[in-house]
């Protein structure tokens, strides 16, 4: 009974309760864990961890040509007791060599690496497996996984497809030829059915690739340059996570997962000491469903320098940053005029990490803020060879409870029907039926945002027409650049305009909230040699 209540999480542990108090144990002798407060716990008591950079182990041959020796890593997965806050007793996780999230990456462009993910995981799940979802049937071992570099340009074979999960005691070697322009990618678990799950363990990590045109921005760097990965999740008075189940125990699968909490390195309610001078942030948000709006002290300007698929080709000026689960940011924070300040970055009304900004700093600033930072070409509508209509769907019961989402009204295992051929660009248009916000992320491929334009869904549905309320709106600020993620709001019809490049094979593209991507917002697609 306690295991399974803590399989089960806080719903769990209710359902739990109940079933004790018709059995003959009184009730009173399991005390549940219950849903931790995080406002009751002292903020700014743990200094900001800041992950590992990985280190290669030697040099190994690339198993498809032998010939090539590259740069091998060894990750391990495995389940660790971490301390999210100095007042909570340890929480079990999952991480990669002894930490989550897992230490990072720091590679260069057009260096191949090799890793070596190795699956070292207990047998059984720390969270609820809903068996009902499509690849996490009871037939399917129970703890596996399988690693994706998000927004990697990543031959198939090492794309970490959902179905090519491994089992405990086994590892699988992905090749990253990293031909590609700097940027803040991050790894993740990708297993069919159970991501959602993995990842809310723990299962995450950042990956950089460095270039030259990064190295002649002169931008701050060393300890100047923090990443900062957060997420959210909600906390058990003993420290465990708390997973939020469905009432009905078989099905245990819940449409979204919003967190109290956000962890920033892992670490809920951080401080950081800083000098008064030019900082560069880049952060990702690690949420399961939550979008972050950032924010830095009271409103202080920023300048924001680069998003998903790294630079844009100015620095934008702004007081708040939105961040889709996925979407990364790289900005510019200037501490100069706050010395012996304490500023909080928040997320609208949570406060995740405190900023302490010393009397003075220790050397003069070398880093500059730049005018310019790389051309990016916008890429003509006329050049796209097809135009691809794809709904964003979602089955209601009847009582209007979400039993899932789908992608263009057609589940995973539907056979393939988005086959664009290598090296052409398709323009990709998202018609959002649903009344969520879905950030929608295609693999292998970097993409710009067109436009999003309001249109009437009835008519959409009843005629299968389009008619839209009003003229069309461009990118944000944010969004400027080269993106790998685009958020597809409620109403709006979403264009992106996709090269294919790279590499022919399967890969997939979904929603980037998790619940949804399991069921059943992803589909596979095949990029035609
Ligand atoms: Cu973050 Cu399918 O990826
Ligand atoms: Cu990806
Ligand atoms: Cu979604």
């Amino acid at each position: 009974m306690i295991s399974r209540r803590r399989f089960l999480g806080r719903a769990g542990a209710l359902a739990t309760a109940l079933a004790l108090e018709s059995s003959p144990i009184p009730a009173a002798i399991i005390p549940a864990p219950l849903a931790l407060d995080p406002t009751k716990l002292a903020p700014y008591v743990d200094p900001l961890p800041l992950p590992e950079i990985l280190r290669s182990t030697g040099l190994r041959a690339l198993p498809s040509d032998p010939s090539v020796k590259l740069p091998v890593y060894r990750v391990a997965m495995h389940e660790l007791q971490q301390k999210i806050h100095r007042d909570l007793p340890p929480t079990r996780l999952w991480g990669f060599n002894g930490a989550s999230p897992g230490p990072i990456f720091e590679t260069k462009s057009g260096q191949g690496i090799l890793v070596e993910w190795a699956n070292e995981l207990p047998l059984q799940h720390i969270l609820p497996v809903d068996h009902n979802l499509h690849g996490a049937e009871r037939s399917q071992p129970e703890v596996r996984c399988v690693i994706h570099v998000h927004g990697g340009r990543t031959p198939p074979q090492s794309d970490g497809y959902p179905e090519d999960w491994v089992v405990p005691g086994k590892s699988l070697l992905y090749h990253y030829p990293n031909q590609q322009e700097a940027a803040l990618l991050f790894y993740h678990d990708h297993t069919m059915g159970i991501n959602r799950l993995n990842i809310y363990a723990g299962l995450q990590g950042l990956f950089l690739i460095r270039d030259q045109t990064e190295a002649a921005l002169n931008l701050p760097s060393g300890p100047h340059e923090i990443p900062l990965l957060l997420c959210d999740r909600s906390l058990l008075t003993d420290g465990q996570l708390d997973y939020p189940v469905s009432p009905d125990p078989k099905a245990p699968w819940v449409p979204e997962v919003y967190g109290n909490a956000i962890l920033a390195n892992g670490k809920l309610f951080p401080y950081l000491d800083v000098e008064p001078r030019l900082y560069r942030l880049r952060v990702m948000n690690g949420s399961n469903a939550r979008f972050l709006r950032l924010s830095v002290g009271n409103l202080l300007p920023f300048d924001l320098i680069g998003s998903d698929q790294g630079f844009l080709a100015a620095p934008a000026t702004v007081k708040r940053v939105l961040l889709a689960p996925a979407e990364r940011t790289d900005i510019l924070v200037d501490f100069s005029a706050h010395a012996g300040e304490k500023l909080i970055l928040k997320s609208d009304s949570f406060d995740i990490l405190q900023f302490r900004v010393a009397p003075a700093a220790s050397t003069p600033a070398r880093s500059t803020k730049p005018t310019t930072l790389r051309p990016i070409a916008r890429i003509p509508e006329s050049q796209a060879v097809r135009t691809r209509r794809l709904t964003l769907d979602e089955m209601l019961s009847g009582i209007q409870e979400s039993m899932g989402m789908t992608l263009n009204n057609t589940p995973w295992h539907m056979p393939i029907t988005e086959k664009p051929v290598l090296n052409t660009t398709e323009i990709w248009e998202f018609v959002n039926l649903t009344e969520d916000a879905h950030p929608i992320h295609l693999h292998l491929v970097r993409f710009q945002l067109l436009d999003r334009r309001p249109f009437d869904a009835f008519t959409f549905q009843d005629k299968g027409e389009l008619h839209f309320y009003g003229p069309p709106a461009g990118p944000s600020p944010d969004e400027t650049g080269w993106k790998d993620t685009i958020r597809c709001e409620p109403g709006h019809v979403t264009r992106i305009i996709i090269p294919f490049e790279g590499f022919a094979g399967r890969y997939v593209w979904h929603c980037h909230i998790l619940e949804h991507e399991a069921n059943d917002m992803m589909r596979p697609y095949h990029v035609i040699a």
